[in-house]
């Protein structure tokens, strides 16, 4: 299952699974026709789809989540966090609904997802979508870092507590896509502040989750997809 697959990163790593011949449960919240695109596009590749509504900002529904995909599946083994809210705010005066809710959609409802999914699967692997700037501070958008340094020590700690039948690792993407609602020159602006002095592409992502996928070895990591920016925090 892929949370917030139905556009973005969250479409390109579900089409990359695909790819690799895995069926996916594509989980969307407001994007019903996307999602439905994405679900078209996963199946074109030869393996089954299926669409799931959840609002994530409900704890309930996301603890319902993985029980309602396992059935509708028939039972999954991967699970990809990929669902986030991106908002503004500076640590000064961002509200406390502001916090609550980045924590929640952000944080809490991958581990709500996570132990559901461990429960009923006894064995399987876990990535999270963090980001790049994890390690660092964001003066503009403080909320979001919380909840993504939140996710971050999730899949450590749940990397010890599910071993040796799960393993948990997080991909944290740097310059990929300008957020909702910016163009182009969102990313040119920004290319300057990356060592690589360019920006990465979806697929650099996807790419990553099916790497940490096959590496057997592999659990408690990070994946920086970010040309080095994350050198610099
Ligand atoms: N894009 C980048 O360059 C970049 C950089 C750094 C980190 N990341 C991380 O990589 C992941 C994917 O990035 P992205 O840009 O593809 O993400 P995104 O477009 O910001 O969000 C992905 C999906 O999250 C879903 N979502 C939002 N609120 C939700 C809620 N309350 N309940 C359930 N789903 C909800 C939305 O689904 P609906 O559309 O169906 O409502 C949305 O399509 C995120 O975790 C993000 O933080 C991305």
């Amino acid at each position: 299952m892929v949370t917030g697959a139905a556009k973005r990163l969250g479409r390109a790593i579900a089409e990359r699974l695909a790819d690799e011949g895995v069926h996916v449960v594509l989980h969307y919240h407001r994007s019903r026709k996307a999602a439905e695109e994405a679900s078209a596009s996963v199946s074109a590749r030869g393996v089954n789809a299926w669409t799931m509504a959840a609002d994530l900002g409900r704890p309930e529904e996301a603890e319902g989540l993985a029980d309602r995909a396992w059935e509708c599946s028939g039972g999954f083994s991967i699970l990809v966090n990929s669902a986030s809210i991106f908002g503004k705010g500076r640590l000064a005066d961002a509200p406390y609904e502001s916090f609550l809710r980045h924590l929640t959609v952000n944080a809490w409802a991958p581990l709500a997802l996570a132990r559901a999914f461990a429960r009923k699967a006894g064995a399987g692997q876990i990535v999270n979508l963090l980001d790049a700037r994890v390690g660092g501070y964001n003066f503009t958008h403080a909320a979001y870092f919380m909840s993504k340094r939140t996710l971050e020590y999730i899949t450590r700690h749940l990397a010890l507590d599910l071993a040796p039948d799960f393993r948990v690792n997080a991909v944290a993407p740097g310059l990929i896509l300008p957020p909702e609602g910016e163009g182009p020159e969102y990313l040119d602006r920004l290319t300057e502040t990356v060592p690589l002095k360019t920006h990465g592409e979806p697929a650099d992502v996807a790419d990553a989750v099916v790497c940490l996928l096959k590496s057997g070895f592999v659990t408690g990591q990070t994946l920086y997809v970010d040309g080095g920016r994350h050198l610099r925090d």
